[in-house]
């Protein structure tokens, strides 16, 4: 894929399918390195189905035989010569503390590091998509001795919203698109 932000969207998906009601989605850079992270509650896997999930045939979809989504997050990744790990609990063995975290190490200065891309329009897709689920996305950017944070929480959000307006409604997208580029234009 040419944009992690991409690999992100699918990655949260995963999640989303897995009924989870919070994604968190964290990036965090230095100068030199980018580690993501996609944590949610979801009912999780077995850990047989860990074991196999880096392999691009082990899905438990059935209209698609191939899974691709942590395979291709996987290739980004070690292309860089970083790695993923995954840590899963299933609902039936823990229903409170159930859930996936996965994690993604690239190192930026690689050849072949694919930049980070349209991460806004990642989480507005979310929103859109997904208007139920709540998510805490977060940029930690450490370069040159300085720390900036770019963070949303949809939890937060809901607490001004109310319940008669969804995430999905056209106003709070605009809102969260220009809320998340105007931090990142304050860089
Ligand atoms: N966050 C998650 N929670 C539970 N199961 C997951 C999660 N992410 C991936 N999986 C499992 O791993 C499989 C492979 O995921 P992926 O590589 O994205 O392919 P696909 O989503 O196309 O099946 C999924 O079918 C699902 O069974
Ligand atoms: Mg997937």
């Amino acid at each position: 894929m040419k944009e992690l932000s991409l690999n992100i969207l699918d990655i949260a998906q995963n999640s989303i399918t897995a009924e989870a009601d919070l994604v968190e989605i964290s990036l965090n850079e230095t100068d030199t390195t980018l580690t993501l992270t996609v944590k949610d509650n979801g009912y999780g896997m077995s850990p047989e189905f860990l074991a196999s999930v880096h392999d691009p045939f082990s899905t438990t979809r059935t209209t698609r035989k191939v899974g691709l989504g942590i395979p291709l997050l996987k290739l980004a990744a070690e292309q860089t010569d970083g790695y993923i790990d995954l840590r899963s609990t299933q609902r039936s063995a823990d229903p409170e503390n159930c859930g996936t975290v996965i994690t993604a190490f690239f190192n930026k200065d690689h050849l072949d590091f694919t930049p980070i891309g349209d991460i806004v329009s990642t989480i507005t897709t979310l929103l859109q998509g997904f208007p139920d689920i709540d998510y805490v996305f977060s940029h930690r950017i450490e370069t040159g001795g300085a720390e900036k944070l770019i963070a949303i929480d949809t939890r937060d959000m809901r607490v001004i919203l109310g319940d008669e307006v969804p995430l999905s409604d056209p106003m709070v997208l605009v809102w969260v698109k220009e809320t998340l580029e105007e931090q990142y234009s304050a860089l």
